[in-house]
């Protein structure tokens, strides 16, 4: 976390003050308390800021997948506000202050913001896999984190909150992999039609290279014959086996 974000997170737009560490008689040095209420803080920030993102596609989405999507990010928006809700009551088990509301978030986030012309569902759903896959590896960090601040309980919640965030980006992914396996399908057909059609145009070159030597109508005009033919077949050949291997690797 950078110097100013620390800062940020810390201090409330309504307040000149940092907020004070509540004393607790949890068995964790009040400095690493201290820490460990900035990094929740700042995760806070981001998982609220996700939140409010999701649910803005949720209610904006349009187009063939309207109803699917409209769903899905509704429900990814609900787990997130579960770990919203996990986050800030840690904070304040810890003693400290949870900065949640929409000003501290604003001001704290480490998120983009969201792109507010976007409309067809599969814009939406590549943004928000963008923006989740942010805030879930942020959180990947602070298992870490915790831990080395000997907050064994800290570290397992944000254990939970990836463990639920990468099968939510999952989620994601898996619908613009289908997307993209239909675009490179449709794209790697005409390819192979087009090579077919080379194929052919190659074999018939070489039947009337073959032709015009039988007839005897000169052997320089069958070698160009001949060439040609062969060249459109190895570029035919070439095409059909560069679209297999796009299909073996994204189909
Ligand atoms: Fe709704």
């Amino acid at each position: 976390m950078s110097r100013a974000n620390e800062s940020r997170v810390l201090q409330h737009p309504g307040s000149t003050r940092e907020a004070a560490m509540i004393e607790s008689k949890i068995s964790i040095s009040d400095n690493n308390r201290r820490k460990l209420v900035e990094l929740l803080n700042a995760r806070l920030a981001d998982t609220i800021d996700m939140q409010t993102q999701m649910k803005f596609a949720h209610w904006n989405v349009k187009g063939e997948n309207f109803y699917q999507l409209h769903l899905l990010f509704d429900t990814i928006a609900e787990r997130m506000e579960d770990a919203v809700d996990l986050i800030a009551e840690r904070i304040t088990a810890l003693g400290g202050r949870a900065n949640g509301t929409a000003r501290q978030v604003a001001s704290a986030s480490s998120l983009k913001e969201y792109d507010l012309d976007i409309v067809a569902g599969m814009d939406h759903v590549r943004t928000l896999l963008d923006r989740l896959a942010a805030v879930a590896n942020a959180s990947r960090g602070a298992i870490s984190e915790s831990d080395e601040l000997e907050d064994r309980a800290t570290s397992d919640l944000f254990t939970e909150v990836v463990r639920t965030a990468d099968k939510d980006l999952y989620s994601l992914e898996s619908h613009l992999h289908g997307y993209q396996s239909r675009y490179e399908m449709s794209r790697g057909e005409d390819m192979r039609m087009g090579a077919g059609w080379r194929l052919w145009l190659g074999l018939i070159l070489e039947v009337l290279g073959i032709l015009v030597a039988v007839f005897s109508l000169g052997t320089g005009v069958m070698l160009v014959g001949l060439a040609l033919g062969v060249l459109t077949v190895i570029v035919g050949l070439i095409q059909v086996s560069f679209w297999s291997r796009v299909r073996r690797v994204w189909l």
